[in-house]
């Protein structure tokens, strides 16, 4: 088998992630204070693989590129491959056929977070040698995913989002292909929406009487498509959390796992992990509770905050109510205004969402 190569799928428009993804691209939304991209990076180079490609659009592609270089701060080797317009995840795998050349590849979408990594995924793949291997996953609403028959420990066939599903076990966002992927993917037609479905070009496989195998995963997977799965997201991994207190802390209760980063400054606060505050940010009077991750340079005065991700460069000072199940995007300003009328004065970008008591 030539060496397996990763396909990390970064391109696509975000736009159940809006406000957000109209400036910046939702696989670099932090997770406990990493890009989600990262995460699947991360775990490629766990499983041993060296040479990268990442699907990127037009638009947000240079700040994936920025963000991760040529690769060897992951001890990879990524090369960055442009899709035009997001025409599918079939689309996106043809982008990448002359990179791959004949060596088979794992296939990430760059969105989605695995606790227990692909390692196992990729043994087992180089073990059995299938002609595709998919990740399934039980869940409880199968009728919302792409969904899989199995028999005798084959996928027989695969249906997306079926009214009446033959199995609970649904389509997870990493998968194997050996190269008989991109004639399958050149043979199937676009999807009522519009786009090239990798579903139907795994059908296609199965309709050429080529073997696609199952793995079930067991520990947990997310699509942070959503404000709600990024917060779970954030949740999943800060339980995981490994508590370090780097910055200055000072008459301050700090309670569970909680990292502190460097040149971040907590002052009369609590502080109850797992939480995460990032270097240089400022922490005064104020909660910070659960599954909060704070980024770098923020600044939290007198206002309590949980299960929330405060991104870089953000303020929220002086509130009465504790904000919660909340996604702020970088440089926001909420606080208190110091003009009467006492009035809410909002400045706010297209689709953004706002909840007030
Ligand atoms: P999706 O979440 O299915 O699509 P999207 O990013 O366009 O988001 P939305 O539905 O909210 O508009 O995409 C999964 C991953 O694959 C994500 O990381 C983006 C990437 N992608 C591509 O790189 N090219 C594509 O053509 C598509 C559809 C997605």
């Amino acid at each position: 088998m030539s060496e397996l190569k990763g396909l990390i799928l970064s391109g696509g428009k975000g736009t159940r992630l809006r406000p957000i993804t109209h400036t910046r691209a939702k696989q670099l939304v932090p997770v406990a204070n990493k890009p989600v991209l990262f995460y699947g990076l991360e775990a490629m180079a766990a499983a041993g693989i060296r040479e990268v490609a990442i699907i990127i659009a037009p638009e947000t592609g240079p700040e994936i590129k920025a963000a991760a270089g040529d690769g060897s701060q992951f001890g990879l080797e990524i090369t960055y491959i442009e899709q035009d317009a997001p025409r599918g995840l079939a689309h996106a795998v043809l982008c990448a056929e002359s990179f791959m050349g004949a060596s088979p590849f794992v296939m990430y979408l760059g969105d989605n977070l695995l606790r227990d990594g692909i390692t196992e995924l990729v043994e087992t793949f180089k073990r059995e040698q299938p002609d595709a291997l998919i990740l399934l996953t039980p869940v409880p609403d199968p009728q919302h995913y792409g969904v899989a028959e199995v028999d005798n420990g084959r996928v027989v066939r695969l249906v997306e989002k079926p009214k009446d599903p033959p199995t609970n076990l649904a389509l997870v966002g990493v998968y194997m292909f050996t190269p008989s992927i991109f004639e399958a993917a050149r043979e199937i037609e676009p999807s009522w929406r519009g786009e090239l479905e990798i579903t139907d070009a795994i059908q296609r496989l199965l309709d050429r009487g080529l073997r696609v195998d199952p793995h079930v995963v067991h520990g947990w997977w997310k699509d942070t498509g959503q404000v709600q799965d990024m917060l779970e997201a954030n949740r999943l991994i800060l339980d995981d959390l490994e508590p370090e207190i780097e910055g200055e802390v000072s008459d301050c209760r700090v309670e569970g796992r909680v990292r502190i980063e460097e040149g971040a400054r907590v002052e009369r606060s609590t502080i109850r992990g797992p939480a995460i505050i990032g270097a240089g940010s400022r922490i005064v009077d104020a909660y910070i509770g659960p599954y909060t991750a704070i980024g770098n340079d923020v600044t939290i005065e007198r206002a309590e905050l949980e299960h929330s991700i405060v991104m870089s460069g953000s303020e929220i000072r002086d509130l009465d109510h504790r904000v919660e199940a909340s996604l702020i995007g970088r440089d926001v300003r909420i606080g208190r205004g110091p003009r009467v009328p006492r009035a809410y004065r909002f400045v706010v970008g297209d689709s953004a969402e706002i909840a007030i008591l």
